[in-house]
């Protein structure tokens, strides 16, 4: 059974770099998360999902990890991420730290040993062939680097060598089992980094790659689940409250890895990619179904979900996002109208939502140079836009010293000015998530049953009690049901139910009692 915290959590998702300064050294800090909670409990978020904040090279922007253990410096240190715990969990709130556990940096210590000639604790700690000029078979690998005489296989960039958790099946000299005690002892390493940080009040991970373990795993992920479900039996003994979610993007295996929760990920051509990012090259190709008159279908979405979700929904849930750091952010190709729609349909489904700081005000994308691995990832990680002073509010050093320059548009959206307009994509969020606060049949266990989902007529479908209507195109559509919507509880756009005929005026929302 999942964390009970869970049945009503709606998380903000935090990159620690671009949040809030508070030593104006141009680079966001813990302690500039834990003085904005409780803006972000105001917006009606309860939990948070930050980054990593560890100590790292930053070649991957944290994902790189260097010590498990410490606080990277330019965060802060360890202190001040027990306090941000602290002064959370004060306000009902819960925090997940983002886990690695399928590579660390080349810098880790670990790494180190594992280079040298000599065999030491850390030699299978991550894979090796056994010969300096052998290839890994399919598996991205880097020879040369170390007196070892032996390549070391990769599990991203270079800077990224995999853990070594054996192979399901074993073909090469080389290869270790999954019960080998090296493996073991990896496997073992990581739950020794969950512990310290649980230990110290951390609720649970957000699991980067987590399908990534064993390697030549089969198409079930016999393997890596095998590992999961492990560490969630040490959970279950040690922190019974403590949260999971995958990076997987399959919920049906990673929740019966153990897992609480899976992200629905944006992946090209999946389901969820088709909402608010059906576009392969360019975004004038945009046929995303929250895309006004684009000609979006959500079957292209609910045909996925929807088995998803029949065979996940008695195991834990499945998360929608509005975007993370890795995705391009809605507002690129979705204006402030499309989001609201956008928002209203993904804080009314089951589950657990995620939203990533900066969409509640429409946040734009920017087109930016690569920083520390980001890539075309770089244009969504960019500061908070807290309001129109110096830097936008996200921190008083020189803007040449950002982490990130910050968007230079003169209409750039920023919190304070949107909290003074009543009708502001802000207010619709925090309306939005009062909204689910208050409806049980809006949280994560309620019901969901597809009422109308064929092209050209509204959306509708049912949580529990409730009905939920949603009309993204452009002129009026209407369906003849009965439906039990008697009590209109939330409305954007113009909408109507009665005699059995529910009408949707243009790019319209509402949920009925
Ligand atoms: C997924 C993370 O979300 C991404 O940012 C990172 O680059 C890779 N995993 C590698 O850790």
């Amino acid at each position: 059974m999942a964390a009970t915290w869970l049945r009503n959590a709606v998380f903000y998702e935090i990159y620690p770099q671009s949040f809030y300064d508070t030593n104006d050294d141009g680079i966001g800090d813990i302690n500039g998360i834990t003085e904005k909670l409780d803006y972000i409990k105001g917006l009606g978020c309860n939990a948070l999902w930050i980054n990593p904040c560890f100590d790292s090279p930053f070649k991957d922007a944290g994902y790189d990890v260097r010590d498990y253990k410490k606080v990277a410096p330019r965060y802060g240190t360890n202190d001040d991420l027990v306090r941000l715990f602290e002064t959370a969990h004060k306000k009902d709130m819960h925090v997940l730290l983002d886990l690695v556990p399928g590579h660390t940096s080349e810098e880790h210590p670990w790494f180190r040993e594992s280079q040298k000639a000599e065999r030491n604790e850390y030699s299978d700690r991550y894979i090796w062939t056994d010969f300096c000029f052998r290839a890994a078979g399919d598996l991205p690998y880097v020879g040369g680097e170390s007196e070892r005489g032996a390549t070391y296989v990769l599990n991203f960039f270079k800077c990224q060598p995999a853990l070594n958790y054996g192979f399901l099946n074993v073909t090469e000299p080389w290869q270790l089992p999954m019960n080998h005690p090296s493996a073991i002892a990896t496997r073992e390493a990581v739950k020794d980094v969950m512990r310290f940080w649980l230990e110290k009040g951390c609720d649970g991970f957000r699991v980067d790659m987590a399908s990534s373990l064993v390697k030549h795993d089969d198409e079930k992920k016999s393997g890596t689940s095998a590992i999961w479900r492990d560490v969630r039996r040490m959970l279950d003994c040690e922190f019974p409250e403590a949260a999971m979610i995958a990076e997987w993007g399959d919920p049906p295996l990673a929740l019966r890895a153990g897992y609480d929760m899976d992200f629905a990920l944006n992946h090209v051509g999946n389901g969820y990619s088709t909402l608010v990012r059906d576009y392969e090259n360019h975004k004038d190709e945009d046929h995303s179904y929250f895309k006004k008159d684009a000609g979006g279908n959500i079957n292209r979405f609910l045909d996925q979900y929807m088995a998803w979700y029949e065979d996940t929904k008695d195991k834990g849930y499945i998360s929608l996002i509005t975007c993370n750091h890795d995705t391009i952010r809605p507002r690129y190709n979705l204006d402030e109208s499309e989001l609201r729609l956008f928002y209203a349909f993904l804080f009314t489904m089951p589950g657990v939502p995620f939203l990533y700081y900066g969409d509640e005000i429409g946040m734009r994308y920017q087109e930016l140079p690569t920083k520390e691995g980001g890539y075309y990832r770089t244009g969504s990680r960019t500061p908070m836009q807290w309001n129109k002073g110096k830097n936008l509010g996200f921190s008083s050093a020189d803007p040449e010293s950002l982490y990130l320059p910050t968007d230079p548009s003169d209409d750039a959206p920023d919190v304070a000015s949107q909290e003074k307009d009543e009708g502001s994509l802000l207010n619709t969020v925090k309306k939005l998530l009062a909204l689910r606060r208050e409806e049980q049949d809006l949280q994560s266990d309620a019901e969901l049953k597809i009422i109308c989902s064929e092209p050209g007529y509204p959306l509708v479908y049912r949580r529990g009690n409730l009905t939920v209507a949603l009309n993204p195109l452009g002129k009026t559509v209407s369906l003849k049901k009965e439906l039990s919507a008697k009590d209109k509880l939330f409305e954007t756009g113009s909408t109507s139910y009665e005699n059995g005929s529910l009408t949707l005026g243009p790019q319209s929302f509402a949920v009925f009692r």
